[in-house]
């Protein structure tokens, strides 16, 4: 393989992906493979996952890894949807004793991000922009003229007393039981506050359900230009790549 690949790593609450993705393109250069995220996904079980991944690949370089919490220099400081045992771990350093790579690690929406911004529906947008993941939670990314603001948790703002994305997620749709309709609804209220904080130029919108963007983007009446991402199931996997190639050929 060339210098222009890494290994990107998705760390979620289901599944773990991977894939060695072309820096270039933006793109994978390999299948992605996805395995199970072990219950309860304690560090070690979840290393465990990471290193089959990468010994599956035969990747020995540079790898970035996705994490679903605040990753402040390579330390986990939350754990909403993960195990409560991530907390004040170092996940850079878990992963890279079981790997045995130059490990990353990022926030999972920091990570789609930088991703969008670079390949995706981001791109070139100056000024400032905000992708929005909805899934198990909400995750955020916070650029400004393509440079991340990292860790910005914008799912956990308080909304009508309520932890903003136990109302808006996906899930909270699935739980609940919503229709797009219906859950295009508490999205919309969720944006305006957002855009009422920041003043974006872009909303950028992904997760697992930006693959079906056109039940419910176009039901949301907002005054920001909104745009799908455009990498869908790969933002994450991409974005976690950039970051480890950047930081380690710095
Ligand atoms: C976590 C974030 C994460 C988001 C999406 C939230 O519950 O606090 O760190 O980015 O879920 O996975």
């Amino acid at each position: 393989m060339s210098t222009s690949t890494a290994f990107g790593v998705d760390i979620g609450g289901s599944g773990i992906k991977g894939a060695i993705v072309d820096l270039e393109k933006g793109d994978l250069a390999t299948e992605r493979v996805k395995l199970l995220t072990p219950s309860p996904s304690t560090p070690a079980a979840v290393a465990k996952v990471v290193a089959r991944l990468v010994t599956q690949a035969g990747w020995t370089g540079e790898l970035g890894a996705t994490f679903p919490a605040v990753i402040n220099h390579g330390v986990a400081k939350s754990a909403a949807n993960v195990d409560k045992g991530w907390i004040g771990t170092d996940v850079d350093k878990v992963l890279s004793d079981s790997t045995q790579c130059a490990v990353t690690v990022l926030n999972d929406a920091d990570a789609a991000g930088i991703a969008e911004a670079r390949f995706g529906a981001a791109r070139g947008v100056d000024g400032v922009v905000i992708l929005l993941t909805f899934g198990t939670g909400i995750g955020s990314a916070l650029l400004i003229d393509g440079r991340l603001v990292p860790n910005t948790e914008l799912g956990h703002l308080e909304l009508d007393g309520h932890d903003a994305e136990t109302k808006a997620s996906s899930a909270a749709k699935d739980n609940e039981d919503l229709s797009y309709k219906q859950w295009a609804k508490r999205v919309q209220r969720y944006l305006r506050h957002v855009e009422n904080l920041f003043t974006p130029d872009l909303f950028v919108v992904g997760g697992g359900v930006s693959k079906h963007a056109d039940k419910w983007v176009p039901l949301l009446d907002i005054s920001t230009p909104i745009k799908p991402a455009q990498l869908l199931n790969n933002a994450g996997i991409v974005g976690a790549a950039m970051a480890a190639h950047e930081k380690f050929t710095e």
